[in-house]
């Protein structure tokens, strides 16, 4: 999915290039053993070609961030609940004057003269024009030029892996541009990577954005029209009984355009189900221009929003709105870093701190598309935030994904909770597709192929169930198996946090999978999901139609609709928000208050997947949250 599929690529070794001089051994800062499938080196670089070098400075204290969040996270910490301004996150997590220095003097030590080297307002990374000729000796690499399978795209990359001076490496988080693609298809441009856009028009039909039909798996499945007869909607059985205590907001959605809710089909679904919230709508929070889209309507381009807002908004009740965060326009759409930009004021990397080869750029460089500011720092992080969209790791580097792994910690740190839907493929990522093991993806892959964010350790992984057919909703449920698998497994990237490590030890001895380190990451890696609910039959309105959907796209929602509640109600008795909520719910009186799901499977990769099981298990997680036992818990916590 998004593009960063992959090949296995002539194995010669292109970058091969003598270090340059410099006050410690150069060492290999990050590598990648593939290039995108779909893209194929065309020529070296021209030697004068300006590259707009960004390097990421480290962050400080990263690797106190367990720490950090668990004394704030953990039920039996002193400071539970006691959550960080954003103005502490930011102090915290500044890079040091010593990591500024350090990589400025490498600069202008080689070659770069000061007047060329900038420090971006947040802090946050270095920035220098510098042709071909200085990246590949600052970087102890050759760029190329690649050329994509269509023959329409052209990308500037280095091939393999680049250095960094060993005293700078460990001050530097990443590179760009280097090794990353743009996961985005586009148009023929000739200009640096930094700034390579698309047209319009390919623009519109980019396969490959977030939000944009095709997206991956993680978008719920139909299997058609219905009638909304009563044997159907099984999760509004789950109705709360709670009756919101107060008019605070406190949950949202992330949607990215062109994905949008359609008004009329809102009010066709409350009309027939929660007849008193007829009329009303999400609060609009637009981020870089994102709107409601009504260019294009059909299930690829409403599904996801019109099935969110109706379940959450039902299920979260008419006295409480629900918020929408719209990220991106029609033009350049928008990832997950935009919307984390807009959310974070120190995130958010001012003057082009975004990898530009992942991330949106606003306002839009090329004209046509939003062009106000960038949203950064301009809206406040909601109490609970559900995604229900998301990678499979391998289309994204290590060092990004720990980035971004990192900005959800602080979120937490913040008193946010932030659901993702672990996907639809099983133990295959989405569209099915499985890892080689050379890290190219294939639909004949063999190796489980684990989702992102879903592997973060900072985030709430949401998998999903089913109520087994001709059974009641008070009947036990399953993993779901009807049209879609819960996504689940094991990270390659994550190791595992502390917090799993009791339960996830538990299944892995009592129950060990039948699968060897050729399937799955052994290691001892974050294991995923850690929530499920259910993921099929829901009766959403659609276009006009009542359509039956199926996916963890749902269980996201409907879990953030759960734990709204819970936060409302903690709220009223002059208490904070639950935050991230995984250091709590894997304490073994939480565990508890989960239904466990012990039936079903998640296939893929040609294998039956992973078994769930009595206690945590790689497909259904902890189990459904049972408000009735968790609110109780919530309310004593401090
Ligand atoms: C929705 O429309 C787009 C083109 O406008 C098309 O590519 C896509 O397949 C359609 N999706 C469905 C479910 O009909
Ligand atoms: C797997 O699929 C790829 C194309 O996706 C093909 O090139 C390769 O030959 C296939 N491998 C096997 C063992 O079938
Ligand atoms: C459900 O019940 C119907 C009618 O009794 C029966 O035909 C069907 O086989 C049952 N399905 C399952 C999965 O048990
Ligand atoms: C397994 O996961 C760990 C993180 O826990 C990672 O460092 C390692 O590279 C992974 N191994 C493979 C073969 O992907």
């Amino acid at each position: 999915m998004l593009g960063i599929r992959a090949l296995v690529v002539l194995a010669a070794l292109l970058c091969a290039v003598a270090a340059p001089s410099s006050s410690s051994p150069f060492v290999v800062h990050e590598s990648r053993s593939h290039v995108p499938l779909g893209w194929t080196p065309l020529r070296r670089a021209d030697a004068d070609m300006i590259l707009p070098l960004r390097v990421g400075l480290a962050q400080p204290n990263l690797e106190n961030l367990e720490a950090y969040i668990m004394d704030v996270s953990h039920p039996h910490s002193s400071n539970y609940g006691k959550h960080w301004s954003a103005a502490k996150v930011a102090e915290t997590f500044r890079p040091t004057a010593e990591t500024v220095d350090t990589v400025r003097a490498w600069l202008t030590g080689s070659g770069i003269e000061a007047n060329r080297v900038k420090l971006t307002s947040n802090g946050g990374w270095l920035t220098a024009d510098v042709s071909v000729a200085e990246a590949e000796r600052l970087l102890g690499t050759e760029y190329f030029v690649y050329q994509s399978a269509n023959e329409d795209q052209r990308h500037i990359a280095c091939h393999e892996k680049y250095h960094l001076p060993e005293h700078v490496s460990k001050h530097v988080e990443l590179v760009s541009p280097t090794l990353h693609f743009d996961a985005r298809v586009g148009e023929v441009d000739s200009r640096p990577v930094g700034l390579e856009r698309r047209n319009n028009e390919a623009r519109k039909s980019s396969k490959y954005a977030v939000g944009q039909p095709g997206f991956g798996t993680s978008f719920p499945k139909t299997t058609g029209t219905v009638e909304a007869g009563s044997s159907y909607g099984v999760s509004l059985t789950i109705a709360l009984t709670w009756g919101p205590k107060q008019p605070k907001v406190n949950a949202l959605l992330v949607e990215y355009t062109p994905q949008a809710y359609l008004p009329a089909d809102l009010d066709m679904f409350f009309k027939k189900f929660s007849p008193s919230q007829v009329g009303e709508r999400p609060i609009m929070n637009s981020i870089d221009g994102g709107y409601l889209q009504t260019e294009f309507t059909n299930f690829s381009y409403n599904g996801e929003s019109d099935l969110d807002f109706q379940y959450s908004m039902a299920l979260v009740g008419s006295k409480q709105p629900v918020n929408l965060y719209q990220a991106g326009d029609m033009v350049e759409g928008a990832s997950f870093n935009n919307l984390l930009d807009a959310l974070d004021a120190s995130y958010c990397t001012f003057e082009g701190g975004d990898d530009p080869t992942y991330d949106s750029i606003y306002p839009d460089p090329e004209g046509g598309g939003y062009e106000g500011p960038e949203d950064c720092g301009t809206i406040k992080p909601a109490y609970i935030m559900s995604t229900s969209y998301g990678y499979n790791e391998a289309d994204l580097t290590p060092a990004y994904e720990q980035r971004q792994c990192a900005e959800y910690a602080k979120l937490g740190l913040m008193g946010t909770t932030v659901l993702y839907s672990s996907g639809d493929g099983g133990v295959a990522g989405n569209e099915d597709l499985c890892l080689n093991a050379d890290g190219t993806q294939t639909a004949n892959g063999t190796m489980f192929n684990p989702s992102f964010p879903g592997t973060c350790p900072y985030i709430t992984s949401v998998g999903a169930t089913q109520v087994n057919p001709n059974a009641t909703v008070w009947e036990p449920e399953s993993a779901c198996e009807q049209v879609i698998y819960s996504g689940g497994g094991f990270s390659n990237v994550f190791k595992m946090p502390s917090y799993q490590k009791a339960a996830v030890e538990r299944y892995l001895s009592e129950y060990p999978p039948p699968y060897s380190s050729a399937q799955y990451n052994t290691s001892g890696s974050r294991g995923f999901p850690d929530i499920a609910a259910n993921g099929a039959n829901y009766v959403v309105a659609m276009d006009g139609e009542f359509e039956l959907v199926y996916g963890t796209s749902a269980a996201s929602p409907v879990s953030a609709a759960i734990l709204s509640a819970v936060n409302d109600a903690r709220l009223a008795i002059g208490k904070g928000p639950i935050g991230f909520i995984n250091p709590t719910i894997y304490t073994a009186e939480f565990m508890m208050a989960f239904n466990d799901i012990t039936t079903g499977s998640n296939p893929g990769c040609g294998t039956e997947g992973f078994n769930a099981r009595p206690g945590w298990d790689p497909v259904t997680g902890l189990g459904t949250p049972n408000f009735a036992k968790l609110l109780p818990l919530w309310l004593a916590l401090p």
